[in-house]
């Protein structure tokens, strides 16, 4: 399987970036093909919604770091998100990222069978901090007719050296590890800042 891993953290090295290792390490012992992009290290311009893509068969105004993540986007089988709550929902970088996805629904079209997946941590115990966002979630998924995985939600983890304590990373790593093998002999592993 194709998975295009996007992370939202600022944190290079931050907590959701320790559930994010675990699971692509996960997803390499299973033998899938991922690549994972830093939303937060790439120069992507948020969407004007001036809808000049409609009229230019999905060609953006903005020619930013968002051009090699279009055809990341059509080949993926999968698309996982990895964040930590920002108060309601995924950071900003993730989301600008997502947004941009709205040029492509005009050209490439994006309603074919991907899965989407979640791995989100946040500070407090209560997973009731996590509703937005996994409505959010369900939403999206609704949106584009892709199939959303149970989400994995990490409560109580303010930083990496408490998420690192507990049983998350392994549970990040299952996930990864649980998906369909991939008919390849390879793993191939890239990365986008
Ligand atoms: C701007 C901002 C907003 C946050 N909002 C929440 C929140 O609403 N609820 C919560 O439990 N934690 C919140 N947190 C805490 C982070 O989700 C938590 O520290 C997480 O482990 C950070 O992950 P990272 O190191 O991958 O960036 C917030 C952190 C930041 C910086």
């Amino acid at each position: 399987m194709n998975v295009l891993v996007l992370s939202g953290s600022p944190h290079l090295h931050g907590s959701s970036s320790f559930l994010e290792q675990s699971y692509t390490q996960g997803l390499r012992e299973a033998g899938h093909s991922f690549i994972t992009v830093r939303t937060a290290f790439i120069d992507v311009n948020p969407c004007r919604g001036c809808d000049s893509c409609t009229a230019r068969n999905g060609t953006c105004i903005y020619r930013d770091g968002m051009l090699p993540l279009y055809p990341l986007f059509a080949e993926a089988e999968r698309i996982a998100l990895i964040t930590p709550l920002h108060y309601t929902g995924m950071t900003v970088h993730l989301k600008k990222v997502l947004d941009r996805l709205y040029a492509m629904e005009w050209s490439l079209g994006l309603d074919s069978h991907k899965e989407l997946d979640l791995l989100a941590v946040c500070g407090t115990p209560d997973p009731g901090e996590m509703a937005p966002l996994v409505a959010e979630y369900e939403a999206l998924g609704r949106h584009f007719k892709w199939r959303c995985l149970p989400p994995l939600l990490a409560c109580g983890y303010y930083t990496r050296q408490e998420i690192e304590r507990s049983a998350m990373g392994e549970r990040a790593r299952e996930k990864g590890r649980a998906t369909t093998p991939c008919p390849g002999p390879a793993c191939n592993v890239s990365y986008i800042a």
